[in-house]
């Protein structure tokens, strides 16, 4: 009995070692059948066993072959892609072809049935080309200049660069930060936007009212000299020296019409019978009734007050132009 045990389990353990050696030897296809429910269970280890079994049936180089109808076929090179899938026993080759350059890429070893699309660079959003794309490679885009990606990456969208107006840039901007601007400066030039404005309005204010001023105080000034001239002299008509008319009573009848004479004198009180009288001596002769007329009227007064008088009187009767012309004959007589 006990050397019977002894047998069977030698048998069994040559089994399993057998069954061991057969399982690293045999290749997997022909194996993967077989073996597993040959497997005894106490020294069944999954992993190694497991991984063991599947490079026996792909085989494949994961990077530059592909499984083929239990085959491994080459695959395509970056550049190319697979015009026909799937290759024969004895060649492993794939019939591929070149991308079309600048329009397509593949940028990996691959068995696709046609290339990839060449991206394009949409200016439109900020982006400009930093490499033009080729067959082994996609286009790479960058933010063009005066713009920074805001996301990060893959960048989708290209910002345009604040300009910092008015302020100061304190870093320039870059592929992906924003210029930094010192805002205490755009908020002082703010404020400045606002006051600045307010300032030239004041400032033309106050020059148009500096000028008014002056236009003012320079007519003021104007119509002073003229009426009360600094001239001491010229200043007595205001008093009006008592001078003896007599000598001037030809040049003050030349400047007034017989009419005005005649209102002059009856204005100052003299008879209606003494006018007649003087009229009638000097028949015809306007010139001579106005001299006599205002001799009468001289004499009568007296040369105390006669020139005010006279002045004034004539003013009185709205005759100013003709006061101001016999003023300044008789002033101009008198130097
Ligand atoms: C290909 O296999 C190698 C190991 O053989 C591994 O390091 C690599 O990551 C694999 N590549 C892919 C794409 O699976
Ligand atoms: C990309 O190619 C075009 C012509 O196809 C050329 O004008 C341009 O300079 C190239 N750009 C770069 C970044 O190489
Ligand atoms: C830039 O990104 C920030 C967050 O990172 C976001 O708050 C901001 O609105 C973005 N600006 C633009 C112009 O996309
Ligand atoms: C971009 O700005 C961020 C903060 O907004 C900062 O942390 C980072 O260092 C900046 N990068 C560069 C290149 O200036």
């Amino acid at each position: 009995m006990h050397r019977q045990n002894n047998m069977v389990k030698k048998l069994v353990l040559c089994l399993v070692t057998l069954c061991l050696a057969f399982d690293f030897i045999t290749p997997g296809p022909l194996h993967e059948d077989v073996s597993m429910p040959m497997m005894p269970r106490a020294h069944k280890k999954p992993g190694p066993v497991k991984s063991i079994f599947k490079r026996n049936v792909i085989g494949c180089q994961n990077d530059t072959q592909y499984p083929f109808q239990g085959r491994c076929c080459d695959s395509c090179k970056p550049g190319s892609f697979a015009k026909r899938k799937g290759c024969t026993k004895d060649n492993r080759t794939t019939s591929c072809e070149k991308c079309i350059d600048g329009e397509e890429y593949m940028d990996n070893y691959n068995y696709h049935p046609k290339c990839l699309r060449c991206s394009h660079c949409d200016s439109e959003h900020g982006f400009e080309v930093e490499k033009n794309c080729t067959i082994h490679q996609n286009v790479k885009c960058r933010c063009k200049s005066g713009y920074f990606c805001n996301s990060s990456e893959p960048c989708r969208h290209c910002a345009p660069c604040d300009e910092c107006k008015g302020g100061k840039i304190l870093e320039s901007c870059t592929q992906t930060n924003n210029t930094r601007c010192d805002r205490t400066e755009i908020v002082q030039d703010k404020k400045a936007e606002i006051i600045a404005p307010v300032v030239v309005v004041l400032g033309i204010s106050i020059t148009g009212i500096g000028i008014m001023c002056y236009v003012c105080k320079k007519k003021k000034t104007a119509k002073y000299n003229v009426k009360e001239p600094p001239n001491g002299m010229e200043m007595e008509p205001l008093h009006y020296p008592d001078l003896d008319l007599l000598p001037h009573i030809p040049v003050i009848a030349e400047e007034m019409l017989l009419s005005q004479v005649m209102s002059f004198v009856r204005r100052l009180n003299m008879t209606p019978n003494r006018i007649d009288v003087i009229m009638n001596d000097n028949p015809n002769n306007a010139a001579e009734q106005k001299i006599k007329l205002l001799e009468c009227w001289y004499q009568e007064h007296g040369t105390k007050d006669a020139y005010k008088t006279l002045i004034t009187t004539l003013k009185d009767l709205r005759l100013c132009a003709t006061a101001d012309k016999i003023q300044e004959k008789i002033d101009g007589a008198r130097k």
